[in-house]
């Protein structure tokens, strides 16, 4: 037997019986590594004389692949052999129980707020959005705040530090600055690239949203959610804005038992202007809608007042239009018997899975209570 013959016959034995992948490596990097035995062959090829090569180059070649092929094939064994083994010992228990799993909510403000758009979208209304972060123009001015009016210290506002150009941004105190955008595109074309939308009238707008107060107890948190309505066509009046109203309540508080109640009062962007209340019970600690005879304010709105029309670029004696706004919050708190408003922003997981609702159900007015 030659030495060659000895050294294929010895790496291959060794690798046929190789227990495991490790050893099998270790075999290849003796035999097939760099400085292995068979790669120090193959190397001495190089200082052989041609006739030498000739005869001696097949021959290591040859024990090259007769040892890179043990060495596969046995890696093939080990491999199927480790597979069976894990075959053998793991297998699905279809018996065992599920493991636990968290399942989110939706928030009460949220689908409050897909029932509120899928009611008025019914109603023909589009949506329409605006920033958080407003300028006094659009939150007061525009609006029909005059300069220093006391309604402005109302608001309780965040104002934001002033920017290089001087000017006080803040954290929007109600969503009507988007009636402004809306508004103005339609009407001035040339309005700043920063508006948002806007559109020429007709118009018929909802415009749910987060609104800022510096304020905090049980039934005002700094931070609540809105949402307005706009509308601007020929000839629309008050009764429009009435039956709109009270289509609302119907559909959101599903009764047709509701009672409302139109009360003057004062916003600076309509006139007239007016807070309506619906008809409630009190007496049994928690406030029944559609029955009783306490009442109950919900939400604000008017004919939008002919100022702001003007500074949309709008003819009053042309276009005329209701608007209104509501707390999202507030009357989802309403429907669904939540006492403390600040608790709906705590961020208490335990809130939400007691007061939240699955998010596998469609959107609807009656998804709530039924
Ligand atoms: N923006 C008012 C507020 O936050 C609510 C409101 C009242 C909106 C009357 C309106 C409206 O559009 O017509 O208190």
């Amino acid at each position: 037997m030659t030495d060659l013959n000895r050294l294929q016959a010895e790496l291959t034995v060794r690798a046929a019986a190789a227990k495991d992948s490790a050893e099998l490596e270790a075999l290849r990097v003796e035999a097939l590594g760099k400085a292995g035995s068979v790669s120090e062959l193959l190397k001495g090829l190089g200082k052989m004389s041609p006739d030498e090569r000739r005869e001696q180059g097949p021959l290591i070649n040859g024990l090259r692949d007769a040892v890179a092929a043990a060495i596969a094939a046995r890696k093939a064994e080990l491999e199927a052999a480790e597979l069976d083994a894990r075959l053998a010992a793991e297998h699905v228990d279809l018996t065992l129980p599920a493991p636990p799993q968290r399942r989110g909510h939706v928030h009460p403000t949220m689908q409050t707020m897909d029932e509120m758009i899928a009611i008025f979208a019914e109603m023909g209304f589009a949506l329409a959005e605006g920033p958080d972060i407003e300028d006094d123009f659009h939150n007061f001015t525009a609006l029909n705040f005059p300069p220093k009016h006391p309604a402005r210290e109302m608001h309780d506002t965040f104002w934001l530090p002033q920017d290089a150009s001087g000017e006080r941004k803040l954290l929007r105190t109600h969503t009507s600055p988007v009636q402004i955008r809306v508004m103005q595109r339609g009407a001035n074309h040339d309005v700043p690239s920063w508006v948002a939308s806007g559109q020429a009238p007709p118009i018929r707008v909802i415009v749910p949203g987060r609104v800022y107060r510096s304020d905090s107890d049980a039934t005002h948190t700094p931070m609540f959610h809105q949402m307005e309505g706009l509308v601007i066509d020929r000839a629309i009046h008050m009764g429009h804005l009435k039956w709109t109203l009270e289509t609302f309540c119907r559909r959101f508080f599903e009764t047709e038992a509701v009672v409302t109640r139109f009360r003057p009062h004062h916003f600076p962007f309509t006139e007239p202007s007016a807070e309506m209340d619906v008809q409630c019970d009190r007496s049994g600690g928690s406030i029944k809608i559609g029955e009783g005879s306490d009442w109950l304010e919900i939400l604000g709105g008017g004919m939008v007042h002919p100022n702001i029309l003007r500074t949309c670029g709008l003819d009053p004696d042309e276009w005329q239009g209701f608007a209104f706004g509501l707390g999202v919050d507030r009357l989802g708190a309403l429907k669904y018997g939540m006492p403390d408003l600040r608790d709906m922003f705590a961020g208490d997981v335990r809130w939400i899975e007691h007061y939240g609702f699955s998010a596998f159900a469609a959107p609807s007015p009656a998804t709530g209570l039924s």
